[in-house]
């Protein structure tokens, strides 16, 4: 296993499409045993292919306290969602920033794991957020499109 190097900001990996993984192979656990280490070392609580440079459809999630909750997730799909919620959020290739974001407060996840057995999740609240958050990188986008005015945003200019 090792650290990855994180890229951030204008890296052009981060907005182009992640293509489907096909072998599910020795080199795919690989990198998703490099991504899991890389967001644990980084404290995060997701990590998308592109943000180590990789435009493959793989992720990795965390959102449990104790850190003890690892998702590997292969050719994700979002196939469901449901209601709202609206928070700050953040992302490893924007460190030190925050934005507020509105997505949905329930998602269900479609994927494969890394044996290539396939798996749906539901998430609510955070773990949906995070799913949303780590399938929108295989796409190219990143949260800060996203971010609109907080409601504190709005109080300002009353
Ligand atoms: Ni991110």
């Amino acid at each position: 296993m090792a650290i990855r190097r994180i890229k951030t900001g204008d890296a052009s990996c981060l907005y182009k499409l992640a293509k489907p993984v096909v072998k599910f192979d020795e080199k795919l656990g690989d990198l998703l045993d490099d991504m899991a280490e890389t967001m644990y070392h980084a404290e995060g609580v997701g990590l998308a292919g592109p943000q180590v440079g990789v435009l493959r459809r793989v992720v990795v999630i965390d959102c449990s306290a104790e850190r003890d909750g690892l998702i590997e997730a292969v050719n994700p799909e979002i196939i469901y969602t449901e209601g709202e919620q609206a928070g700050m959020e953040g992302c490893l290739s924007f460190p030190d920033e925050q934005g507020w974001v509105v997505r949905p407060n329930i998602a269900v996840m479609r994927a494969f794991d890394r044996h290539g057995n396939e798996f749906e999740l539901r998430g609510e609240g955070l773990l949906a957020r995070a799913m949303l958050h780590e399938c929108d990188h295989l796409d190219g986008k990143v949260y800060k499109r996203l971010v609109v005015p907080t409601p504190e945003d709005y109080k300002e200019e009353e």
